[in-house]
């Protein structure tokens, strides 16, 4: 890690914005200079000029009962009708919303007014189901238009959706499904990834047959189905219906309906350093304002001519931000791409960007570091001019991948945006402006205008220039979560305890601030892993692991991984009894599966080590600081406070 530090530190590149650039940029310097005289008034200006309130607001923030924030909590406003009724009644009803492109090859053009159709027939169709207005509904669905829609149909009649990614394990759906209370699940039959259809139904029946005295199915009512894969589904009579049927036959009439700006929008599950995903909660005016204007100014969108794909998927806050919500609220017309990067062939996303002329593509630096390891040779097949923007997502880009994205991918002519933020914050809060910011590969560089960020050290003093310490966040912003869907005490402790004195919101993040003041972020400083650009927390696949019959005891950690910047390594001890009848080699392919059926394939180790101890202090706390050494190849660090001191060659023996 301190040689990945050194190296960035003595990162020197600067790239200036092009003249041409900046002279047709949405962002400019004013920006910073209008939110630093009046930051509230600059969100309230957002707010105004983004979008339409069904009832104009008169309050902009109440930070009365911190950490508890209202922003514009007396006006009133639809978030579909601002996504998507709007753009019909200006005229845009033919521009194209979704270019979507299914795996197997299938495509389609949904433009805004089919697009304000369907999501008026399902609103329908969820309010004869009887959902109203604070009402909880999951969905887990493919990379399909209709995930789209369903968000959206839920956020029309007020009611709270809670995507979870279509990855995800029954007993991950399950958990969701019951913390939150869901009473409709909207599905598919199955979704294409990899080549072939991946059943979802089947998870849903899974997690809804109440195993373990499960409260799913006291909550939900009815299983909305759409038909995606064609695989055989189990039907139950009364519960579910499919899609195709009910909501065809709604009436395409439906009328949006302000409601208050603190309305919850969404619950978006997410790891934390405990066991248990944190519900983090969302809510209307201040989250639509915010990513509103950050796909403005950041992604320098302009709708009329750009054609903008964010590549995140549904089921994280990425593919909420900036493929549902972001876009749509600003009229643009994006690409939705059901499948994998490779699928059936390793240029597939470059053959789409040279299809349908991507201008500005959005997505994470693991998928650019797998395409540097296949080779140049795969994007130079294909017509990648009309790319304008590039933007980085989800952990910190290396320099050199940085520079592959600005040069192959990028014509050595476009600029790149690396975005900080993360589920909680709901958009985007560090990022160079394009066509203002001189960048900088591999630094996040500067919070926006109207967010106010620091460096701090742990009694919360500003770290100044040239040095390291911990992320804040130090005033509330526009987008910020409201809380942790049942849990406000989790939500004051996880956020906001460590620097209650000044009142900062703790990200988990460790920084560094360059001479110049730009902030380089250094990946997180708890119990979180991230991988892939997803969040997964140690402690969760540990409860996993020895969930399983066969093991005694696990631990957990992140191991920096050339292409998925960290991935998952676990050290097992075995119960003896298993130890004797089976091969390390075989307990490890079992546990490494056994962890993708519980939580999801994202979760699965890539190595699991069968160990006979675990390094631990004389007061039993693993110490993961010394096995991420032996998972990382390294000298084994100090050892002196463990409670037998041996124990790490016995284990770095065992690993080789
Ligand atoms: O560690 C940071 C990292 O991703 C975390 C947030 O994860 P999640 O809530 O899943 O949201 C990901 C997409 C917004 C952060 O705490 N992270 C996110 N973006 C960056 C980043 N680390 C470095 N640079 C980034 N641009």
């Amino acid at each position: 890690m301190s040689s990945q530090i050194d190296h960035l530190l003595n990162e020197t590149r600067r790239f200036a914005p092009s003249a041409d650039f900046a002279d047709n940029a949405v962002a400019t310097a004013e920006l910073y200079e209008r939110a630093a005289a009046d930051r509230e008034g600059f969100w309230a200006d957002q707010a105004r000029d983004l979008l339409h309130w069904h009832k104009p607001f008169t309050q902009v923030l109440d930070w009365s009962n911190p950490p508890f924030a209202t922003w514009f909590a007396d006006g009133e406003l639809n978030v579909a009708y601002n996504c998507l009724d709007r753009h019909v009644e200006a005229g845009n009803g033919d521009r194209v919303a979704l270019l979507w492109e299914g795996e197997p090859g299938d495509s389609r053009r949904v433009t805004y007014a089919e697009l304000t159709e369907e999501v008026k027939r399902v609103a329908n169709v969820l309010t004869d189901l009887g959902i109203t207005a604070g009402d909880r509904v999951a969905i887990y669905l493919p990379m399909i238009p209709e995930a789209v829609a369903a968000m959206l149909a839920v956020a029309r009649v007020g009611a709270i959706h809670s995507v979870v990614f279509g990855g995800f394990s029954a007993d991950s759906l399950r958990s969701r499904i019951d913390d939150a209370g869901a009473k409709l699940v909207i599905t598919a039959d199955g979704g294409y990834r990899k080549g072939k259809v991946s059943p979802l139904k089947p998870a849903v029946d899974l997690a809804l047959a109440g195993r373990n005295g499960g409260a799913a199915q006291e909550t939900v009512e009815h299983v909305l189905v759409v038909r995606r894969g064609g695989n055989d589904v189990e039907w139950t009579e009364g519960r579910d219906l499919w899609w195709h049927d009910a909501v065809p036959a709604a009436s395409p009439e439906h009328e949006a309906q302000g409601f208050p700006a603190e309305n919850p929008l969404f619950i978006l599950y997410t790891s934390g350093t405990t066991g248990k995903p944190k519900g983090i909660l969302h809510t209307s005016g201040g989250y639509l304002t915010q990513t509103t204007f950050t796909n403005r100014v950041v992604h320098d969108l302009h709708p009329e001519t750009d054609v903008f794909w964010c590549t995140a998927d549904i089921g994280w806050v990425t593919g909420h931000s900036y493929v549902a919500y972001g876009p749509l609220a600003n009229g643009a017309t994006q690409v939705l791409y059901e499948g994998t990067p490779d699928m059936p062939h390793p240029g597939r996303w470059w053959e789409i960007v040279e299809k349908y002329a991507v201008t500005i593509l959005y997505t994470a630096p693991t998928a650019i570091r797998s395409f540097m390891k296949i080779g140049r040779e795969v994007p130079k097949k294909f017509d990648l001019s009309s790319l304008r923007l590039l933007g980085s997502v989800g952990e910190p880009i290396n320099p050199e991948a940085w520079m592959w994205y600005r040069k192959i991918i990028g014509g050595k002519t476009t600029p790149i945006v690396d975005t900080w933020w993360q589920t909680e914050t709901g958009a985007i809060m560090i990022s160079a402006l394009p066509g203002v910011t001189e960048t900088k590969p591999g630094a996040a560089q500067v919070a926006l205008p109207g967010i106010s960020i620091d460096v701090v050290d742990e009694d919360g003093a500003h770290v100044g220039n040239g040095n390291g310490g911990l992320l804040v966040v130090t005033e509330p912003w526009p987008a910020m979560l409201r809380g942790i869907w049942g849990d406000p005490d989790r939500f004051v402790e996880t956020y906001w305890d460590k620097f209650r004195t000044q009142g900062y919101y703790f990200a988990g993040d460790g920084a560094r601030l360059d001479d110049d003041g730009d902030v380089w972020l250094m990946g997180r400083v708890d119990d979180v892993m991230n991988v892939s650009g997803h969040r997964l927390s140690t402690t969760e696949i540990e409860s996993a692991l020895v969930g399983n019959e066969a093991v005694a005891e696990a631990a957990v950690v992140g191991a920096s991984d050339e292409t998925t910047g960290q991935a998952v390594v676990a050290f097992v001890i075995v119960k003896q009894s298993y130890l004797s009848a089976h091969s390390p080699e075989g307990l490890a392919g079992t546990l490494r599966g056994w962890v993708g059926e519980q939580i999801g394939p994202i979760a699965r180790p890539r190595d699991v080590y069968i160990v006979g101890e675990l390094p631990k202090t004389r007061s039993g706390k693993i110490m993961r600081r010394l096995l991420r050494d032996v998972a990382e190849g390294r000298e084994v660090g100090d050892t002196t406070t463990l409670a037998d001191t041996a124990v790490m060659s016995v284990i770095s023996a065992q690993v080789r």
